[in-house]
């Protein structure tokens, strides 16, 4: 393991964002850490695990912690899931099969992001672990059907639409870092802007020795072939994912489905109905509508909504293990995480992303024999008080 991720210098995920800042450029450093607008919500995701508190139970002797889980009757080593981060392949080369080998060998799932450098076949036998796809509609229909059954082919065993994306989130940091004049290709637009890369140049040589500016492999347009990165925000804006979409998408995929995006009760319902496996509640880590309530708060409504019919998940704010353990006490079958292991990717490639599975893995032992809790399949509410002002229908 490089020395930039070992202890003491990284012990925790805030460690693992400093060393992925001191790696990458700021435009891509932002592009991982911004959210959308006034980042409302980026902040209260993180914050609403601080209002929970822990009631352990003490003087209980806990030898061994069982971590293992499974989600959608795929065992897991531990309640986590690597999320859908696009463009990881910008973060650090192949950076999609680097994330999905480290995911793999901690005995976790990886979830793939349509918008990816790497092709996901490649991302599949990268993995040893369970893969799912994320899928959006970029495209057209027809784009999205070929990917579909080319992730059935390669191994992919779940899918999941993301539906919290009608249009590109309002990411102020991408626009002052010059990502549009970045992706122009036109030197003059661009060259304001690429002093930010200069500065990091081993960032700038790996980049480059892997080929530069990625297009999109999973995204092939009918007679135009792999949809270029200048593309992808129009894209994005003509290809929302509607409730009518899920129809055809079910008889396309016989896998399990997976609804990532649900915000309130009342979807998370519409999710049951439209004959989802799984949802998760997710505000796209704080990227897409700022001002949404941070999503632990909202897993009660959600939970009460779905009344044991499917699994629910969540994402959002996670940045340690005793995060992990407080979504699980309140209901949440198992966490997904983008930032703590996109910042492990931008710090030192695959190494990064173990240190920061690793680290999340020892705080919830640590977490649960400090709780006096023997395994994470025995959280459950009465290990948390959750402020009594929290959504519940
Ligand atoms: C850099 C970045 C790129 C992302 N790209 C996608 C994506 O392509 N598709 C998607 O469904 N979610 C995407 N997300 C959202 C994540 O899947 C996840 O919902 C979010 O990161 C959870 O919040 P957290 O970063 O606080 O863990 C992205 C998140 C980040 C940070």
């Amino acid at each position: 393991m490089p020395r930039s991720v070992q202890p003491p210098r990284v012990l925790n995920i805030e460690d693992l964002r400093r060393a992925a800042k001191r790696r990458l450029p700021r435009v891509v450093f932002d592009y991982i850490d911004g959210g959308a607008e006034a980042e409302l919500t980026l902040r209260a995701n993180c914050r609403a695990f601080e209002a929970v508190t822990f009631r352990p139970r003490c003087a209980v002797a806990t030898p061994a912690c069982d971590l293992r889980t499974t989600v959608l009757g795929t065992p897991l080593s531990m309640p986590l899931i690597l999320a859908p981060v696009g463009s990881s392949r910008l973060i650090y080369p192949r950076g999609e099969e680097v994330a999905a080998r480290a995911a793999g060998v901690a005995g976790i799932a990886y979830a793939l992001s349509t918008l990816s450098g790497c092709r996901l076949e490649d991302v599949a036998a990268a993995s040893k672990g369970p893969v799912w796809y994320q899928l959006y509609l970029v495209g057209g229909r027809d784009c999205a059907l070929s990917a579909i059954e080319r992730a059935g082919v390669a191994g992919f065993s779940a899918l999941v639409v993301t539906i919290d994306t009608a249009v590109a989130g309002m990411r102020e940091r991408d626009f002052r870092n010059g990502v549009k004049e970045l992706l122009s290709g036109k030197l003059g637009s661009m060259l304001p802007f690429v002093g930010q890369l200069l500065t990091k140049p081993r960032w700038l040589m790996s980049f480059l020795a892997d080929g530069g500016l990625m297009k999109f492999p999973n995204v092939v347009i009918p007679g135009e072939g792999p949809m270029t990165y200048a593309d992808v925000t129009t894209a994005l804006g003509q290809s929302m994912v509607s409730w009518q979409d899920l129809g055809w998408i079910r008889k396309a995929w016989s896998g399990r489905i997976v609804i990532k995006g649900v915000h309130t009760g009342d979807d998370a319902r519409r999710a049951v109905d439209a004959g989802a496996d799984a949802l998760v509640v997710s505000n796209h880590g704080g990227r897409q509508l700022d001002g949404v309530a941070p999503t632990l708060s909202m897993l009660p409504e959600v939970l009460v909504a779905v009344d044991d019919r499917i699994e629910v998940l969540l994402d959002g704010g996670v940045r340690r293990g005793s995060d992990i353990v407080k979504a699980l006490c309140l209901g949440a079958r198992a966490v997904l995480t983008g930032r703590a292991y996109a910042y492990g990717l931008g710090a030192a490639g695959e190494a990064g992303v173990a240190r920061a599975v690793e680290i999340l893995h020892a705080d919830l032992v640590r977490t649960l024999k400090l709780l006096g809790c023997a395994a994470i399949a025995e959280l459950d509410q009465s290990y948390i008080d959750v402020p009594a002002d929290w959504p519940r229908e």
